[in-house]
């Protein structure tokens, strides 16, 4: 199986109407988009993606950021793609990122537009927790023949 990652475009990023220009950033990476959908992430929910977080003191603002609208789910598939996006994505603080990055070209601070998976483990995890089987699709994007080498792509 390919190497897959977990990407939500958080509530920043839906009210700013940037979903799209998001999407385009991925797509035109060479990655390919085999889940999405939106949802109103609960309390329950966000307490579980970010267990490793809820005793810390920035969590209850995380929670109430996360949950200021519905956010935008991707799972994105690619050889390396866990490492290639948490790269797109840039440093976790806005002010941090490098120009170029998603964070460093759309947050100035915390509201940071995406979460990326931060490992290979993670990912199926987090995939496990948002998708169901039958939400992950398996299709050919013929492109990516002509981003990827032979050796490449598998
Ligand atoms: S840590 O403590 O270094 O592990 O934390 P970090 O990896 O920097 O951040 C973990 C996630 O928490 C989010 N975060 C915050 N959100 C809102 N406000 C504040 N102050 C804050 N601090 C950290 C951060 O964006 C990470 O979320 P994801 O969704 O994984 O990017």
């Amino acid at each position: 199986m390919k190497e897959r990652t977990l990407i939500i475009l958080k509530p920043d990023a839906v009210n700013r109407t940037i979903i799209g220009e998001l999407i385009h950033i991925f797509e035109r990476k060479g990655l390919k988009i085999i889940g999405m959908k939106m949802i109103h992430l609960t309390p329950e929910q966000l307490k579980e993606h970010y267990s490793h977080h809820v005793e810390k003191p920035f969590y209850p603002r995380l929670e109430n950021f996360m949950r200021t609208c519905p956010t935008v789910l991707l799972v994105l598939e690619g050889k390396n793609s866990v490492e290639i996006v948490r790269k797109l994505a840039g440093q976790t603080h806005g002010k941090e990122a490098a120009p170029g990055t998603i964070r460093g070209d759309y947050a100035m601070g915390m509201q940071n537009v995406v979460h990326a998976s931060d490992s290979v483990e993670n990912a199926k995890e987090e995939i496990a927790r948002f998708f169901k089987l039958e939400e992950i699709f398996d299709y050919e994007r013929v492109d990516l023949n002509m981003i990827y080498s032979e050796e490449e792509r598998v």
